[in-house]
């Protein structure tokens, strides 16, 4: 089976993490999606930056638009952050006719409309379950497993970085700036952190997971946006004496006039599922009818989490499209297509 050619736009916390997770588990990740899936290409901003993973048998760019330009890449895994270029690279892969992967909330919140309709016109995909909550596979349980319900609210912590600061300062007394940087070292914050203290990289988030769960277009302007910057020791001290978290919420909930899109700071009661997620983990809780409340869990930055979200998009993408069609398997023959007496 010929593997299929795939070219990374980025090769940093997450490029490395994926680049990596594609040759640990190389064997399990070729039998489920039916072909080998290789890294031939890719583009690296900063050349002389020391890498998290291997580049055998990668040829490397600084030109991204080589990478998306490329005719032997059916997939192209944009991981460079940001949105404008990000944005003119993903238009111009689809326009190529290639899939994309994703992991940018930026980009998809700001300017996934656009995206997804030229994406629809090629014929292509844009997967994108990497940009929310990192390795919980959150949109594939919402537009999936929840497909049968209506969606009454959604409310989750889904800035890693946030809740590992708010985290540390309540637990261990540690200074805001000294967390953040050190989730800066983890790998954890954004390129410019003031996303995750202001809020904004929660805000992306939230439109994305609103649109799937509700059908709405992306609105990220809709989004009622305030970050932790203010909160301080003291803050999340007193509130532990009185009985409750604070904990930075993203929440979406049908309203008379509409669907309410907010983030903020948010006390909640210490019995509370959500009250309970420390450290850099993320949860999201969605109640829906009839199923009731159901949580979610799980890290959500990181260069492995992510890359386990890239990956599975990835495979995604080969099983639905560039598989003959004498290999492909329906969807619901999954389960008992791939037992066998070797196990993955
Ligand atoms: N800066 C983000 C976070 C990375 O801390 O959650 C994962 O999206």
């Amino acid at each position: 089976m010929d593997p299929v050619k795939v070219g990374v736009l980025g090769l940093g916390t997450v490029g490395g993490g994926t680049v990596n997770l594609l040759e640990r588990n190389r064997d399990e990740i070729t039998r489920r999606a039916g072909r080998p899936i290789d890294i031939v290409h890719a583009a690296a901003r900063h050349p002389d930056r020391p890498r998290t993973c291997s580049t055998d048998g990668i040829r490397l760019t600084y030109d991204a638009f080589e990478v998306v330009d490329d005719p032997d890449i059916e997939i192209v895994v944009e991981l460079i952050g940001g949105d404008e270029l990000a944005r003119e690279l993903t238009l111009r892969a689809i326009d190529n006719g290639k899939h994309v992967v994703t992991a940018n909330k930026a980009m998809i919140a700001l300017h996934g409309n656009e995206i997804f309709a030229k994406a629809r016109e090629k014929g292509v995909s844009v997967g994108f379950e990497a940009a929310v909550a990192g390795g919980i596979p959150i949109i594939k349980a919402v537009r999936e497993g929840l497909v049968g319900n209506r969606i009454e609210w959604l409310a989750g912590i889904i800035n890693g970085t946030g809740n590992f600061i708010l985290t540390e300062m309540l637990y261990a007394g540690r200074a805001f700036g000294d967390v953040l940087a050190e989730a800066q070292r983890l790998g954890y914050a954004e390129a410019d952190p003031t996303f995750d203290v202001e809020g904004i990289d929660a805000a992306h988030k939230l439109t994305i997971l609103a649109s799937i769960a509700f059908g709405i277009p992306l609105q990220f302007d809709k989004v009622y946006t305030e970050g932790i910057g203010q909160i301080s020791i003291e803050d999340v001290t007193y509130a532990q004496e009185l009985g409750f978290r604070i904990k930075h919420l993203g929440i979406a909930r049908r309203e008379a006039d509409g669907i309410g899109l907010r983030v903020h700071p948010t006390l909640l009661p210490e019995r509370q599922l959500l009250a309970n997620v420390d450290g850099v983990m993320n949860a999201v809780m969605v109640n829906a009818d009839p199923v009731g409340p159901t949580l979610y869990y799980g890290a959500g930055a990181g260069a492995e989490p992510t890359a386990s979200a890239v990956v599975a998009d990835l495979v995604d993408v080969v099983r639905e499209f560039t598989l003959e069609p004498e290999n492909r398997v329906p969807y619901l023959a999954f389960h008992s297509h791939f037992l066998s007496d070797e196990p993955i």
